[in-house]
């Protein structure tokens, strides 16, 4: 772990024990919310998913359905596991079914007058005054989501990776007013309960991952859009020399091309470096509906 950021919270505010967060709350069930779902789901929590409409809660559900059945195919878990794993998950289009939750995670797209309402709606309805309300942004400052609510202490950035099941890293991500004991049982939950690797963060925009990765997407665009290699060779080079999972431009799909537009933004605006700015075939393709994977088309056709 690397050394924790800055607070200025009392460390006094009193939060649950890791352990004891039984009941979690997921606002989105896109890629990422449901990859939280399943992540939480199967370290036994009861987990309650809001999305905004009934046919986003049916499309979540399949995804879930999918990863699950994938994860028995690999092994990962057992038929019944699946089941039970099923079963631990609830749906609901109103955040005022979150009034039990203990943490709730917020992984709605990157638009931040969204996401600031659903902090500020989440402040209303939790009703336990030491839940822990963490959001999944990968660039938004985490403070303007805490500043949304009456208990800013309680607020934290929660960053997983796509796909949320398989990749351990989570970011932990305190604000300025995070209290310490919130970071400390959020970091708790992610490395005891839920098996995952933890670093800690600061407040700025990209994190560690996103600062580094966002702007090695960006030059691969870039290189593409120069007409200087097409994307198998831009890939392939990546693949075979560097040995990634996955190329550059293959990896830009699987996150989704508004979301690496809307990251490569907010990073654009934090720190005005050429290297983030949008390139304008990322931008067309994005106006485009070429969103990558979930759109079926992006660098690639699916
Ligand atoms: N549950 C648990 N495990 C699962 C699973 C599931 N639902 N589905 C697959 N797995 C496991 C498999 O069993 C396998 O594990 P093993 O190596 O122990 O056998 C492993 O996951 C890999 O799965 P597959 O063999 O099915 O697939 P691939 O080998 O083709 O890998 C990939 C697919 C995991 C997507 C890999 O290509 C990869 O890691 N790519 C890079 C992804 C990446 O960089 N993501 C980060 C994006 S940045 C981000 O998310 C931040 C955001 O803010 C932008």
């Amino acid at each position: 772990m690397t050394t924790a950021p800055p607070t200025t919270a009392p460390a006094s505010v009193p939060v649950p024990a890791a352990q004891a967060i039984q009941r979690v709350g997921v606002v989105g069930c896109g890629v990422m919310g449901a990859g939280l779902a399943e992540v939480c789901a199967r370290a036994g929590r009861d987990v309650l998913i809001v999305s905004s409409s009934e046919a986003g809660l049916t499309r979540g559900r399949g995804r879930l359905e999918r990863s699950l059945g994938n994860a028995v195919r690999k092994g990962k878990i057992s038929e019944a596991g699946r089941e039970e794993t099923l079963a631990r998950v609830t749906y609901a289009t109103d955040l005022g079914s979150f009034h039990d939750r203990q943490l709730v995670l917020e992984a709605v797209p990157e638009h931040e007058p969204t996401k600031l309402d659903i902090f500020q709606t989440l402040d209303k309805v939790v009703e336990d005054p030491d839940a822990i309300l963490a959001s999944n942004t990968s660039a938004l400052p985490v403070i303007r989501l805490a500043r949304a609510t009456r208990r800013p202490e309680h607020v934290l950035g929660l960053h997983f990776f796509n796909p949320a099941p398989v990749l351990p890293l989570v970011e932990v991500v305190s604000s300025l007013l995070t209290g310490e004991r919130t970071r400390r049982t959020a970091a708790e939950f992610v490395t005891e309960v839920l098996g995952k690797q933890a670093i800690h963060a600061g407040d700025r925009s990209g994190f560690v991952v996103n600062a580094l990765l966002i702007p090695y997407l960006v030059a691969a665009i870039r290189m593409y859009e120069a007409g200087y290699a097409d994307a198998r060779t831009i890939d392939n080079a990546m693949t075979l020399g560097c040995s990634h999972p996955m190329g550059p431009l293959a990896l830009a799909d699987l996150i989704g091309l508004d979301t690496v537009a809307a990251i490569a933004s907010a990073l654009y605006e934090e720190f005005k470096e050429p290297t983030h700015a949008v390139p304008p075939m990322l931008s067309r393709m994005v106006d485009g509906g070429l969103l990558g994977r979930k759109s079926g088309e992006g660098f690639y056709s699916y």
